[in-house]
Parts: C-alpha cells; structure tokens; sequence
C-alpha cells in the first residue's frame, strides 16, 4: 500500500453564522441585496433572459426549489421533477474609497452550475462544477468610491445529475479585504505528524503573497489558542519576499499535553496568523484545526487516537429537504443532530464537495467524513454532466476541494469518485487506470490521508482498484462477498464506502414482515413497487443491489477488517425514488424522512450504537379486526422483551445470535394497547405502549427551540401530530393542515415526509399531513420578536406554538 496511514491531524473552520472564522477580520457575508432574472423553459439560452423582469433575492438561493413539481422536467424524477434553468444574479455596492491599496476578492462557496461571474463589465472567469468553492480577485475593476456592479450567469443544463441539484447561487458568498501582504486563498496547512498524549508535534504550512512590485520584509506571527482560548504556543517567521512572489514557509513546534479531538470530545484549537510589513499588520487569517492521531489495519479496522472505532457512517446528499439545496446552517446542524442521536458517527458527502459549513458542524460535533469528489469522470452518467467538463476542469477542482477541506479534522478519506463507469471493461479497456493514478498522485502531492473510490465492481480487474494507487479499497453494496475481501485483494484495508439501499416509507407496513422486497426501477408501463408508492418500514425491502439494515449490520459487526460502512442514506432526499415513477420524487432510501422525522429503522442503529435505553415496537396499533399483524422490537440493555396486548401476555422474546430485534408473528389484532417490557435480569429496564387510536380529534405542534437568533437565518422546526382525544398519534392521519404566522418571521417551508406529494414547496400555506405528522420550518428575521405559529384543519382543534426571537 502506498501510504502511511498513520498520523495525521487536520485543521478545519467553525463557523458563526454570519462570520467566518477564516480571515475573521476581512471577510464578510456578501449575501444581500441580489437580484435574479429567471428562465426555466428547458432552453438555457442567456438571450431569453433580456424579457425577464429582476426580482430581489436572499442569497443562499435554490431557484429550482420554489417551482412546481413537473413530470415533463428534463431532470426526470430522478431529479425530483423540479426545473433547471438559466439565470443571471446581480449586485450593486459600494467600495469605500479609503479601501483603495487594499486586496478585494469575491468567494463563492458553491453555484450550481456553470458560473460566469463579471464585475463591472469585466469577465472573470468560468466554473462549470456546481458543488467547488472560488475565488476571484476584484481589485483591477473596482471603482473606489463608487458604485459597483456584480453579475453572475448560471446555466443548469438538465440533466445533468442523478439526484436533485438545486439551481443558483445556493451557498454563501464572501467579500473579502487584505492588505498588500497576505495569506493566500486556503493558504495555511496544519499537520500533526506525531501525536500522543504527553505531546503533539505541530507544523504549519503557510503561503504568504506579495502583492506589490517591490521586495518586501515580512513577518508572519501565528498564536494557537486552544478551544478554552488559552494562548498554548507562539510561532514566529521572518523573510523577504519578491515583487509579486507567492512563496510557502514551514514552522513548527510542539504541543505539550494536546486535547486530542475525538467522536465524544471534538477539541479544536485555532491558529490566528496574522502578516506584518515594517509592523504594520497587513493580513489576519484564522485555521481551525484538531489534534488526533489515526490508522486504517489490514485486519483490526479502523483506530482513532490508539482506540478501535467501527465507522457506522451515512451517505448524505446535499439538499435539506423541504428548503431546497440552499444552504442553512442550522438545517444541516439538525440533520447532523438527529444523526448523532441514532448512533451514527461518519458522513459520506456523496457524490460531491460539501458545503464548508458543513464541515465546520462535523469538525464541531464529532463525525468521520469521508469527503467524495466526483460522481463520474470522463464517461458519463447523464447527457449534461460532469464529464463535458473533466478534460478542462478535473486537475483544478480536485485541487481546490484538497486545498479547503484538508485541514478540517474531521475529514479522514477523500474519494475519488463514486460508481465510476471507467472501472468496467477488465483489459479491453483500461483508460480508468491512467486516470485513477492521476487523481491519486494530485490528492497524495496534497495531503497524506487514504484515498478511496467506491467501486460497485470490486473484483480483482477492477480498473481502479488494480492501479494500487487507493489508500483503501472503498466497496459499494455486495455484501455477499464482503467475507471474501481480504483473498479478491490480499494486503489492502477495506472501507465499505456505500450499503444497504433499504426502501422504507415511514408508517407504511407491508406484510408478512419477513418476506423481502427487493425492488429496483420501473418501466412505462409498471412501477417497482406498490399501487399506492410506498415502500415498507419493516426491515423487509431494498434494492436488489443493496440489503436490508440487518443483513449489512450482522456483516459489518462480524468481520473486524471492515473498518466502517457508509449507509444509503441517512435522510431522504430529494430526487431518486427508487422504486417508483412520477409522481414519486424523493428518495425512500433516507432511515429518517425527508422532513427530519425518524422512520423504524432508526432505532434499531439507536439501540446498538447509543448508550439510551431503547426499547422501540412497531408497527402503530389501528388495524382491521383480526388483521393478522406482526409485531417487531428494537432494544438494548436488556435480556429480553415481553410483550401484552390489553393486559395479556403474547410471550417474551429474546435476541439469540446475531439477531438484531425480536417479533412476534401474527397476532390477531384487537383494539387497545401493545405493551413492551424489556428486562434485565428480571428487572424492568424500559416500558413502551402503543394504543389504539381514535378519530383525529386535535392538532398539537412542538418546536425543536422555542427561542431562536434574529439572525435572518435561524431557525425553529415546528413538528405538527394528529391526535385523538386521548393524545394518540393518528398513525394514517393525512388531514389537511393550514398554517398561519403571526410576528416578524416567515414560514420558510413546509414539509411531511411524503414522498409523493405534490404539493409545490412555494406553497407555504397549506400542506397535507403524512401518517398523523407534518412539519413547518420558521425563519427567523433580523428583527426581535415574539412569533405564534397556528396550524388548523377543518373539525380539529387548533394547535399554537409560540418562538421568541432575539
Ligand atoms: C448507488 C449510487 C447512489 C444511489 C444508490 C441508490 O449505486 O452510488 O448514488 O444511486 O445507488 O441505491
């Protein structure tokens, strides 16, 4: 193997919500003030723009998100039936003219896709890819003490991706001001080569730019602070730079004592360097980083900071449901909170750079990344994809994810691609190999951690694979031949960088529980699945190529030299709903719906990789008089489960082997209560109830925070239940909801769950429930105030929530 998989620590950012913490001092939100001129006919011409009227915008913005659901739209369903486009955004500002001498740059974190950015009339540059990050220098064009202009044309050209990519301007966008001596764009790098717990050894990278056309004498001062904001060290570097001349300088130094970063412990520390010339200071520049130690093993997995840890990990694309692809920070907080509640340690950021802020949540609560880049490379997935651009743009977009995401400490892996057509063909064609060395040499030539791609071919001949150039071998699904590992590739370490596939709806059983689905696609005349598109939230549907949770679990808690599998996916998401045709158009896949709620699934990872007392049973209890029903139970920390249906014993279970939950079969369902009893050695560990519930009597809505920020960002997820008279969910409930704000704030989205509902996400107003829940996401404004939410249907009882906003 080609690497040393020791070592490594990393830095990485965190983030406020309207700071960033890199080049604290310089940089600002760029984000008001914008302007759109829309076309979404399917014509991407720029030219139809000229009819179309401006109309303001907030930045991040998801154009394709407020359009209706169209089963004609060339992304397909796959793409969740929502429209591209074409559209130019604009912006006007001010440059204070005391700012002229100073470095102005303009940062965009991601424009899906194709980006064409002027200012003041003056072209700077092109970016096809939609999920990189880049900069552009605006100094030569800028009109100090004067108006200023700022255009940007997008062309999202479907299809162009498997799954829902958002249209626009989705993530954040910088200005920022330097001096004439700076740290370059993503110009530091931190490494800790040794780590232990008496002492890390620290080196720092950084790149230092000499903006004028003359030499200059620097000074470069970095003070590492701790995440208790003690000062622990100080390093200092003098040199000379030439005109012009962008040069990299090493210092180093020891670390006595670190708090390492850790899953439970994520410590950060900061390193704050700032650029003197003649002791004036030119440039501030922020890196957070952490400080752990880490190692692949050919047969014991995966080990952080010396300790064996298995990765149970989930693939999540991009999008945050209801909201579109438009980043929020406290909407990727809470998908990575609930996240965490199940169990689940590690992110794959399929099949794309993420947005940084995402990063700085996973640097910040403790997860194991694995940071992907491409989802094809030459060859093609989709007529307008990627692959129009590989030649050009591959070297510079692999480059600048290294660069950005390297010194986050939470990024472990990066992959190079995923599902890859170029690692087909054996020897009769073998053009994927001089590609995967390329992109393993750029990686390597920046940083030391493994790669990895996630091959669904992972034989032997496996174009890829065969280079030797992977830190690991990365295996999508076939689990079958996971045992066998080790003989098809003798000496490698192995990451199961995608699994499982399970189809579920939430709330929707189908029976008997055992008999398993296995369902792909659909042609025109027959969908894959059911009548009524749903899949079942027993463990007993996947697709073909995948597993149910149990089947890959079972593995992966067998063989310790699977050091950690990534899951398709944690939450549902927009595009893909495998198995069914339009009107489907988002995924099953998610062991959390698309509005945040937690399908079946999620206990079962909740109760083997948590420290809660779980005990969960399902399916809900309103059935047809003696439906013949099956009951399942997840649970920890108990010997064994008994179960009563209105006070009467249906017998006590056990999990025996490798088994993962108990069920009792064909139970003649009778109105009333499911009652489990998990005991430890005779004693009650946890009781759970199910009743019978009747008709839908009241609504009650719960907020996730009842107060929130006046940022204009934040926000309160409000989580709407049908109810009977007894405080029953009504487990089929879809009532229609109608929802009203009063306060400064707005309803940003509103969502159920349902991955067949219609209903256009610009309606903020009404919105069937989905199986007794409903979900409504309120946007904080810049404003203090007191907000009340109510939410009615015809013949319930109203439910009010109230957030303070301050
Ligand atoms: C995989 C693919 C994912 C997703 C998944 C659905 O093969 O890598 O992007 O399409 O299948 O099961």
């Amino acid at each position: 193997m080609k690497k040393s998989l020791q070592l490594l620590s990393a830095a990485g950012l965190l983030l406020g919500s309207l700071m960033t913490a890199r080049a604290q001092s310089t940089r600002v939100l760029f984000d008001n003030d914008w302007q759109i001129q829309l076309d979404t006919a399917n014509q991407y011409e720029a030219s139809r723009l000229a009819s179309k009227p401006w109309q303001k915008v907030q930045l991040p913005h998801d154009w394709s998100i407020e359009q209706p659901f169209d089963e004609y739209s060339p992304s397909t369903n796959g793409g969740a039936s929502l429209r591209g486009g074409t559209a130019m955004y604009k912006k006007e500002f001010t440059v204070p003219a005391a700012d002229k001498g100073k470095h102005l740059f303009i940062d965009f974190d991601g424009v899906y896709m194709n980006s064409t950015v002027w200012v003041n009339g003056h072209e700077l540059g092109t970016r096809p890819n939609g999920y990189i990050s880049f900069q552009y220098e605006l100094t030569p064009y800028l009109n100090f003490g004067g108006k200023n202009e700022i255009k940007v044309l997008v062309h999202n050209h479907q299809p162009n991706s498997r799954w829902y990519s958002g249209s626009g301007i989705y993530r954040n966008v910088w200005l920022e001001k330097k001096g004439d001596i700076y740290v370059d764009n993503y110009g530091t790098y931190i490494t800790t080569p040794k780590v232990s717990t008496q002492q890390a050894s620290l080196q720092l990278q950084t790149k230092v730019k000499n903006a004028l056309n003359k030499t200059a004498a620097v000074e470069v001062k970095t003070v590492i602070f701790d995440d208790d904001k003690r000062v622990v060290k100080i390093l200092t570097d003098k040199f000379s730079l030439q005109p012009g001349e962008l040069l990299e300088r090493t210092t180093k130094a020891d670390i006595p004592a670190p708090k390492l970063w850790s899953l439970e412990t994520p410590h950060l520390y900061k390193a704050v360097t700032e650029v003197y010339q003649g002791g004036k200071k030119e440039d501030t520049y922020t890196t957070n980083f952490g400080i752990r130690s880490f190692h692949f093993d050919r047969e014991k997995g995966f080990f952080l900071n010396g300790q064996s840890v298995k990765i149970v990990g989930v693939c999540m694309h991009h999008d945050l449901g209801a909201l579109g692809s438009a980043i929020n920070y406290r909407a990727m907080e809470r998908q990575l909170e609930i996240l965490k509640e199940m169990g689940i340690n590690g992110i794959r950021t399929s099949h794309n750079p993420p947005a940084p802020e995402w990063l700085e949540l996973c640097d910040k609560m403790g997860f194991i990344v694995m940071d992907e880049a491409f989802d094809m490379w030459k060859e093609k997935k989709n007529d307008f994809d990627y692959h129009l651009y590989w030649d050009q743009w591959h070297y510079k977009d692999l480059v600048d994810q290294v660069l950005r995401d390297r010194n986050h400490p939470s990024v472990f892996v990066w992959s190079i691609g995923n599902e890859i057509p170029e690692q087909w063909g054996g020897q009769k064609d073998t053009s994927g190999r001089s590609i995967a060395r390329e992109l393993n040499r750029i990686v390597d030539s920046l940083d030391n951690r493994p790669t990895t791609a996630a091959l669904n071919h992972p034989q032997k001949d496996n174009n890829i694979a065969i280079t030797g150039t992977l830190g690991l071998i990365g295996v999508n699904y076939h689990h079958q031949g996971w045992a066998k590992l080790p003989e098809e590739f003798p000496g490698q370490t192995f990451i199961l960088t995608e699994t499982v596939s399970s189809l579920q709806s939430r709330g929707e059983y189908l029976m008997p529980s055992d008999s398993i689905r296995r369902w792909a696609g659909f042609t025109k005349k027959k969908n894959g699945g059911t009548p009524d598109y749903i899949c079942s939230a027993y463990e007993n549907s996947s697709a073909p190529w995948g597993s149910t949770h149990e089947e890959s679990l079972k593995l992966l808690l067998k063989y310790p030299f699977l050091s950690g599998m990534y899951i398709w996916t944690g939450f549902d998401y927009l595009g893909e709903p495998t198995p069914y045709p339009f009107p489907a158009r988002s995924s099953y896949f998610g062991i959390v719906d698309l509005a945040g709620f937690p399908k079946d699934a999620f206990y079962l990872y909740q109760s083997l990789f948590t420290d809660k007392d779980v005990l969960h049973i399902f399916p809900h209890w309103n059935w047809k008089p003696d439906q013949k029903i099956d009951i399942w139970a997840y649970y920890n920390h108990a010997d064994e489960v008994e179960l009563q249906l209105n006070g009467k014993s249906l017998g006590i279970r056990k999990k025996t082997g490798d088994q993962l939950h108990v069920q009792w079969d064909s139970i003649a369902f009778t109105p009333g209560t499911l009652k489990a009893i998990s005991r430890k050695n005779g004693k009650i560990v946890k009781v759970t109830e199910i009743h019978t519930a009747g008709k839908a009597y009241k609504l009650v809505a719960t907020a996730d925070r009842s107060t929130i920020k006046n940022d204009g960002q934040d926000l309160a997820f409000v989580k709407i239940q049908v109810e009977d008279q007894n405080g029953n969910l009504v487990p089929d409930a879809d009532n229609e909801l109608h929802f009203s704000l009063s306060g400064d704030a707005q309803i940003a989205a509103l969502d159920n769950g349902n991955e067949t509902d219609l209903t256009p996400y610009s309606n903020k107003e009404s919105r069937k429930a989905y199986n007794g829940l409903g979900l409504a996401i309120i946007k904080a404004h810049e404003q203090k105030s007191t907000v009340t939410l109510t939410v009615t249907s015809p013949g319930l009882t109203p439910a009010t929530v109230q957030i303070e906003i301050k």
